[in-house]
C-alpha cells in the first residue's frame, strides 16, 4: 500500500487517527461537554484576515525566536500532553527526540509514560545542532512532598522551567471518555512515579482512577509496551493522589521558595488573573483552555489573547496555545501579541501515525507554513512580526 501523501496537520490527523483504536482517538481528540471551547479554539483563526506587505526583501527569512534563554527554530513548542505511548509504543521519548532534533522546548507532562529522566536524556542527544530543551509540566498534589519530588528531579535533569497547570482543580466531564469507559492500558505506567516511595500515580485523570474497574477490548489493539520502559518498571500504578483542589495564587511563591527554576502559570483566560500571576512573581504565563478539555464554554484562546498581552504590558512573557493547527495561526497569535505558541494535538496525532518521524513531520509543517506566511507577508523575523504587531491583521466583519 502506496503511502498517502502528508501535506497539512489535517492530513497527519485524519491518518494518524485511522490507526488508533476509538478510546484512544477520542481521549486524545475530545472536549469537554459539548466541546464548545474546542471547536471555538481551531475556529477563532478564521476571524482573521491577515494584512501583508509587499516588495520588502523577503530573500532572507529568519524564524527562529527566543524562549527560556534558548534560541529556538521557530516560535512553537511541543505543549505537555499525558501518556503518550497510548499513541505510540516510543512515547515521550520520540517526542522529545523530534523536538530535540527540530530545535523547539518539548514539554512534558508529568503524567507521562517514560520517566523525565530518560525524555531528558533523549531529547540531549537529539540537541546536538539545536539549542531544543525541556520544560516539565505540573501539578500540585495535596501531598505537597511528591511535588517537591518531581521539582528538583527536574533541576537535576537540567529541565528549563516548571510549568504549573492552574486550570484543573476538579476535572472537565469529557462525555467520549465516561461513554468509552477509558482507562489507562494496563501495560502502562505513570513512569514519573513510584510506588515504593508512596508516591501516587495518575491521579488528575478522573478516568485514569478507574483504570482497574472493568475490561476493555479495545486496549488489545494498543501498541505494545516500549522495550526499555517495560524493563524498568513493572509496578501496577497504586492509587491516585489527589490534585489539591484548595490552590491560591500564594503556589506561585511557595514554588519560588523551593526551586529557582523559571515557573509559568498554564491556563490564564483573564486579564484579571493576569494581573495576579504578575502580581504574584510568575516568570510567564500560557494563555490555555487546556485544548477545551477543562471549562466548557471558555472563550477561545486567540479571542482573549490582545487582553492579557495588554494588561501584561511586556512585564513577562504570554505564550499561548489552542487550536493551533497550520503556521498562519502561529504568525496571527504573534501579531496580537504572543511570544510564544504551543502546539497539542498536531504532535499527537505525528506521534501516533509514524512515532518520532511524525512527530517531526508535523513540526516541520508547522515551520514550514509559518516561513512562508512570513515571507508572503514581507516579515523577515519574529521580531519584526512583532513590531507590525495587530496592523498585520484585520478582524473579518460578520
Ligand atoms: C493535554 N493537555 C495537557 N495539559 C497539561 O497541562 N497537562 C497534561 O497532562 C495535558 N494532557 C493532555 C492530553 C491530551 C490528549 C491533550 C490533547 C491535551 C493540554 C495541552 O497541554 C494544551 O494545552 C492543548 O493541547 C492545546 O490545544 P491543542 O494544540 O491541542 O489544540
Amino acid at each position: 500500500q502506496s503511502k498517502p501523501q502528508i501535506l497539512t496537520i489535517d492530513d497527519l490527523e485524519h491518518h494518524a487517527t485511522l490507526h488508533l483504536p476509538k478510546m484512544v482517538r477520542e481521549y486524545y481528540n475530545g472536549g469537554s461537554m459539548d466541546s464548545y471551547t474546542l471547536q471555538g479554539n481551531v475556529h477563532a483563526y478564521r476571524q482573521w484576515y491577515i494584512m501583508p506587505r509587499m516588495l520588502r526583501d523577503v530573500s532572507r527569512i529568519d524564524t527562529s525566536a527566543q524562549v527560556f534563554d534558548r534560541k529556538v527554530t521557530f516560535p512553537c513548542c511541543v505543549a505537555p500532553a499525558a501518556m503518550q505511548k497510548m499513541a505510540h509504543p516510543d512515547g515521550e521519548e520520540a517526542t522529545a527526540r523530534a523536538a530535540g532534533a527540530k530545535g523547539v522546548v518539548m514539554g512534558l507532562s508529568s503524567f507521562s509514560t517514560t520517566s523525565l529522566e530518560v525524555v531528558k536524556k533523549e531529547c540531549d542527544e537529539a540537541t546536538a545542532a539545536t539549542e531544543g530543551a525541556c520544560v516539565l509540566q505540573m501539578y500540585l498534589f495535596e501531598n505537597r512532598k511528591v511535588s517537591e519530588d518531581l521539582i528538583s528531579r527536574a533541576e537535576k535533569s537540567g529541565y528549563k522551567a516548571i510549568v504549573l497547570t492552574i486550570d484543573t482543580p476538579y476535572f472537565g466531564r469529557r462525555l467520549t471518555e465516561l461513554r468509552n469507559n477509558f482507562k489507562v492500558p494496563s501495560h502502562l505506567t505513570m513512569a514519573n512515579f513510584d510506588a515504593s516511595l508512596g508516591v501516587k500515580t495518575g491521579s488528575h485523570l478522573r478516568t485514569e482512577e478507574r483504570q482497574n474497574s472493568s475490561s476493555d477490548n479495545n486496549t488489545n489493539s494498543l501498541p505494545p509496551p516500549s522495550s526499555k520502559e517495560s524493563s524498568r518498571k513493572t509496578t501496577t500504578n497504586p492509587p491516585p493522589n489527589k490534585n489539591d483542589p484548595s490552590l491560591t495564587w500564594d503556589v506561585i511563591q511557595y514554588l519560588k521558595s523551593i526551586t529557582s527554576l523559571k515557573i509559568f502559570v498554564k491556563g490564564v483566560l483573564t486579564a484579571s488573573d493576569a494581573q495576579l500571576a504578575v502580581r504574584h512573581g510568575a516568570d510567564g504565563i500560557i494563555v490555555s483552555n487546556h485544548g477545551g478539555r477543562q471549562l466548557d464554554c471558555a472563550p477561545p484562546t486567540l479571542e482573549v489573547l490582545p487582553e492579557i498581552v495588554d494588561v501584561v504590558g511586556g512585564r513577562i512573557p504570554v505564550h499561548f496555545d489552542g487550536g493551533i493547527r497550520r503556521g498562519s495561526d502561529i504568525f496571527k497569535a504573534l501579531c496580537l501579541g504572543a511570544d510564544m505558541c504551543w502546539a497539542g494535538r498536531p504532535v499527537l496525532w505525528g506521534l501516533a501515525y509514524d512515532g518520532e518521524r511524525g512527530v517531526k513531520m508535523a513540526l516541520d509543517i508547522l515551520e514550514e507554513e509559518f516561513r512562508a506566511c512570513m515571507a508572503l507577508t514581507g516579515m523577515r523575523s519574529v521580531e519584526e512580526i512583532r513590531q507590525y504587531g495587530r496592523s498585520l491583521l484585520r478582524r473579518v466583519s460578520t
